[in-house]
């Protein structure tokens, strides 16, 4: 163990209960850190990866583009404290102003948002949804002040959408449509007018897709027996996307759904038995208790099959006349043209099924394969990656790099070295594992839609809960937040801490092109507190974090070409509040960082319950949209537990996006 290092894990505070951290895990953590830092330092030497030291705290000179010009050092704001109020805080000499909060009517006949929560489901329909989440800016002829916000909608707060919550079971049919509307995603076009304040536009551009919309199954599980339904017996078609997390976009233009915990939504037969691996290792339940499958209009259990597929039962001679397959449908990436209206977005199946949490690009690069990572948000799960077969010529699309490539799943091993794992049955490795395994595939589309089995079976690592990756776009090193494991039983090299409550980001250094089968890792930083059990720290600089930038449960991520790493963080109720064992970390908030130099500093805390999460700058860096979901997420009817934005006493709270920029109209960030 290197003395530089303090023991990380166990700083006892008085009010707080000891945790069952293992000190041979602290050892283990230690050792790895020193690891670490000698193969980095080799790393940047031989590859020349980032012309600069990891601890020199300078950042080199990259070139004379644009994004070289605007990157510094440091730092150019003072950080915030955490805090408490039911507000958006952010710097001095910035602002935040709320836009497109959840009801706000953008399309048809523009329904007014309802206070009181009337709105019907077909108001939903053309109105923002809820749970606002991954988010992204599409320029319109490359400007910075008129584009499409493209932006997911994960869910629905049920106690918060209705007027007076959720009725009982069986539900009336129009409380589950308007649910359903406000799943998706949403297209709006935007500018930013001469009071310099982003407005929206209702040209025809503006669209939504909810869980209803038609798309497309495309990839090598296009036409599998195991995606046949009723509405599909080719297994060419679905309907809907669920549970939309982070999202991600192309080179070619186009935007990425992802689609997270969308197994809850399902409620399985319980006559069937036993339950097949393509929902049992997906934990398909019903958990979201949800009950969309028996809803009623008139006192009649609706026959609309729109709605009774969400119970996955056999009741047709086979799967071509009902929905015991509809659950294969969801789980994959979607991809969709934001500027055509009417593009008919498509399941991505080469690209795996999984709780996809979100979905990042490597910058493309002309002549070499597409590359993105993805991970899959649950207890224990895996980090992927895919890359396309052909390489990357101007002019391609989606359909010749998304539908045919090779998806591989992380191995972390123990040594900082790591290794891509492909998912593919043609592989000679894939076959030789499958051959020693009980678990056995039969095509690519079996192990397409069995993703998790396929990566069990190759002896991927469990992690620490995958959530957002970044991409540097200058190095492609790649970050990934690991937000936390309460379920994490024992430690390893990548996931050093048993019962890791408070989360780390991890990172890589692909072996020379992004496309590499094996890469070499470390960690960036340890969530935690200064003063409590789980100390936060950042082993480069072997430094803890402070007042300014302590934080839990990291989870948005986003690199910009400024060389800022932003963090947004999804911390539980108990941690913002104090009343969990794990600290006292204020609202969720977001920190900038430079990785380079281990600076960072807390940039915005959020209003009350919320969880910060979606970011992305327009080209010139003057504006930076974020998301602000779920204020308020331990309301009851009636007794809302946060007010943003409108901030009136009583009112309901809304997810929604966050407009930021300077006083001085400059740069985010520096
Ligand atoms: Fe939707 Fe894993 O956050
Ligand atoms: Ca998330
Ligand atoms: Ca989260
Ligand atoms: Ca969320």
């Amino acid at each position: 163990m290197n003395s530089k290092f303090e023991q990380p894990n166990i700083v006892l505070d008085g009010n707080i209960p000891e945790p069952s951290a293992n000190p041979s895990d602290n050892r283990h953590f230690a050792d790895i850190i020193q690891a670490r830092f000698s193969r980095r330092a080799m790393l940047q030497g031989s590859l020349g990866v980032a012309a600069v030291g990891f601890l020199g705290g300078t950042l080199a000179a990259c070139g004379g583009d644009s994004s070289s010009r605007r990157r510094k050092a440091s730092l150019g704001f003072e950080a915030i404290p955490a805090g408490r109020d039911d507000a958006i805080v952010v710097p001095e000499g910035y602002t935040a102003r709320a836009f497109l909060p959840w009801g706000t009517p953008i399309l048809g006949s523009m329904p007014a948002y309802m206070e009181d929560g009337s709105n019907t489901g077909a108001d939903q329909a053309e109105q923002m949804g809820s749970h606002h989440d991954g988010i992204h800016y599409f320029p319109i002829d490359g400007s910075s002040d008129h584009g499409l916000l493209v932006m997911n909608h994960e869910y629905v707060d049920k106690k918060v959408i209705h007027a007076a919550g959720p009725s009982a079971r069986p539900r009336p049919l129009d409380e589950v449509r308007k649910e359903m509307n406000a799943h998706g995603v949403s297209v709006v076009e935007i500018q930013k007018g001469a009071n310099g304040e982003w407005e929206m536009l209702n040209n025809g551009q503006n669209r939504r897709i909810t869980a209803f919309t038609e798309m497309e199954i495309t990839g090598p599980a296009r036409g599998s027996e195991l995606l046949v339904t009723a509405f599909s017996p080719n297994a060419t078609r679905t309907r809907g996307t669920l549970n939309n997390c982070g999202s991600g976009f192309t080179p070619w233009g186009t935007y990425l759904i992802s689609e997270e915990n969308w197994a809850g939504y399902f409620h399985p037969d319980a006559s069937i038995d036993p339950v097949p691996r393509e929902l049992a290792r997906y934990s398909v339940s019903g958990w979201q208790g949800n009950f969309w499958y028996d809803a009623q209009e008139g006192g009649i259990v609706t026959s609309d099959d729109n709605f009774s597929r969400f119970l996955t039962a056999a009741t047709g001679a086979d799967a071509s006349e009902d929905f015991r397959n509809e659950p294969n449908n969801f789980g994959w990436l979607v991809e969709f043209d934001p500027f055509d209206p009417n593009s008919v977005p498509k399941k991505r199946t080469a690209m795996g099924r999984f709780a996809h949490e979100g979905v990042v690009p490597v910058p493309a690069v002309v002549g070499k394969p597409v590359v993105f990572y993805s991970g899959d948000d649950s207890t224990n799960e895996y980090i992927y990656k895919y890359v396309s077969n052909a390489n990357y010529e101007e002019g391609m699309t989606g359909d010749d790099l998304l539908d045919d490539g090779t998806l591989y799943v992380a191995r972390f091993n123990d040594d900082g070295t790591g290794e891509w794992l492909a998912l593919d049955f043609d592989d000679v490795d894939f076959q030789a594992d499958m051959s020693e395994s009980p678990i056995k595939f039969t095509s690519q589309a079996d192990v397409l839609v069995n993703t998790r089995s396929a990566a069990d079976m190759r002896g991927a690592t469990p992690m620490d809960r995958p959530e957002w990756g970044a991409v540097n776009p200058v190095t492609n090193e790649v970050y990934f937040t690991l937000t936390n494991n309460s379920g994490r039983q024992y430690a390893d090299e990548a996931n050093p801490r048993v019962l890791n409550r408070t989360g780390h980001i991890i990172r890589w250094n692909e072996d020379g092109e992004p496309a590499a089968t094996t890469f070499s890792w470390d960690i960036f930083v340890f969530g935690g507190r200064d003063k409590l059990h789980l100390r936060g720290y950042v082993p480069g600089t072997g430094t803890f974090l402070t007042e300014e930038n302590f934080f839990a449960s990291p989870d948005g991520l986003l690199y910009d070409d400024s060389g800022i790493l932003w963090i947004q963080t999804d911390m539980s109720g108990g941690q913002q509040d104090g009343s969990s064992a794990d600290g006292d970390f204020g609202n969720n908030q977001m920190l900038a960082a430079i990785p380079e130099t281990g600076e960072i500093k807390r940039f915005l805390v959020g209003p009350m319950d919320c969880e910060v999460t979606g970011v992305v700058l327009t080209p010139d860096h003057k504006t930076m949209f974020i998301n602000i979901q779920h204020p308020g997420d331990r309301s009851e009817p009636g007794n809302f537990t946060s007010h943003w934005p409108s901030g009136v006493a009583g009112a309901r709270p809304r997810s929604s996006t966050v407009v930021i920029t300077k006083d001085d109209g400059g740069v985010i960030g520096l």
